[in-house]
């Protein structure tokens, strides 16, 4: 697209930052918002006016097309701190690219990397004071993009926003994570956006998720929409299941989210010479596994989520419970991520940004 310079994005400040107003040691996950945002508007074809501002409300068309058919994508990154003050983010070229590869499959047009990298850059320097240091604390970045044209005609839009976002967070799930084994509802079917982080993706997961809250779940860990009987990804997470020794994975498809740290972790578990298996896991298999002591443990792995410990899991109305994690894959591949992220350790994958 046109404009390859930062000094195309206009910046205004805010007057008076809110930092002092917001409590950096109870945070609700993605409640709070930092003092500016991003934003950019596609307009006749082009991506134009890329601006910084005070965060704060939009105008926009109640008949915007966001609306009414839900065309919108989005990202989730994470700014980090180190011990001297050093702000780093994680393999933000592959939430670039998810983020377009998304957009294509919800007829968005492609968002251009150099301005992508330029927007961070600028909008995360003004915001760092909002990135504080410690495991743990991040600045979560949220990237989308929304179709703003007016009018109602089940077409694409032709006019687009796109906007960062910045929020300070900690742990999106405090604890271990307890999870139900869908039977009935689905997240995703073959061709359709399962692979996509569109909006109305997550949106739809509401209702079933909030059923399995009412028994005392979080989460629901989905299988194939077919049969039920596959083992795919967790609504704000790709899932690992550990038997014996060996880490098992769906593989990536039309129908599950390519997460980043899913990848990072296949890559940690091949570094550490883990076995790892990216093959449809059935839920049978698990079922069996738990009941014969072979299934050690079974983790979540996301940005917001990072890696999370699953302590239960629930299938036809049955609790199998899981092992303690101390000491497990879990608590290992957290630490290296983590010291990667915070720059503690090296990092071997050149991931660190
Ligand atoms: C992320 O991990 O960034 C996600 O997209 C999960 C989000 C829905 C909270």
């Amino acid at each position: 697209m046109n404009f390859t310079t930062s000094d195309k994005i206009s910046v205004q400040k805010i007057e008076k930052s809110r930092i002092n107003e917001v409590d950096f040691d109870n945070l609700t996950f993605g409640k709070d918002f930092s003092d500016h945002m991003f934003e950019c508007d596609y307009i006749n074809g082009e991506w134009v006016h890329p601006t910084i501002r005070p965060y704060g409300p939009l105008t926009i068309s109640p008949a915007a097309k966001v609306f009414h058919y839900g065309q919108a994508v989005f990202e989730g990154m994470k700014a980090y701190k180190d011990a001297n003050g050093k702000v780093f983010l994680f393999r933000p070229d592959q939430n670039h690219a998810r983020i377009n590869k998304s957009a294509k499959r919800m007829a968005i047009p492609e968002f251009p990397k150099d301005i992508f990298f330029e927007a961070l850059h600028k909008l995360i320097d003004l915001d760092r004071d909002w990135v504080k240091p410690g495991n743990g604390n991040s600045l979560y970045i949220r990237p989308f993009v929304m179709a703003t044209q007016e009018g109602v005609s089940a077409s694409p839009s032709d006019q687009y926003k796109f906007m960062i976002l910045l929020s300070p967070v900690n742990a999106y799930y405090t604890g271990d994570v307890k999870v139900v084994v869908a039977e009935e509802y689905s997240r995703s079917a073959n061709g359709g956006v399962g692979a996509a982080k569109a909006a109305g993706n997550y949106g739809a997961q509401f209702y079933p998720t909030n059923l399995a809250r009412e028994k005392g779940f979080q989460q629901v860990i989905w299988t194939d929409a077919n049969e039920h009987k596959y083992l795919e990804e967790a609504g704000t997470m790709n899932v690992f299941f550990r038997i014996n020794d060996t880490l098992y994975t769906a593989p990536t498809s039309d129908r599950i989210l390519d997460g980043i740290t899913r990848k990072s972790v296949i890559a940690l578990a091949k570094k550490d010479n883990i076995p790892v298996e990216e093959r449809p896991i059935l839920v049978s298999e698990i079922v069996e596994a738990s009941k014969n002591g072979t299934l050690k443990e079974i983790f979540g792995a996301g940005t917001a989520a990072v890696i999370s410990p699953v302590s239960t899991f629930n299938y036809k109305d049955v609790t199998y419970e899981l092992p303690p994690t101390a000491g497990g894959y879990s608590t290992k591949f957290k630490k290296e991520l983590t010291d990667i992220q915070y720059n503690i350790s090296e990092d071997p994958f050149g991931w660190r940004y």
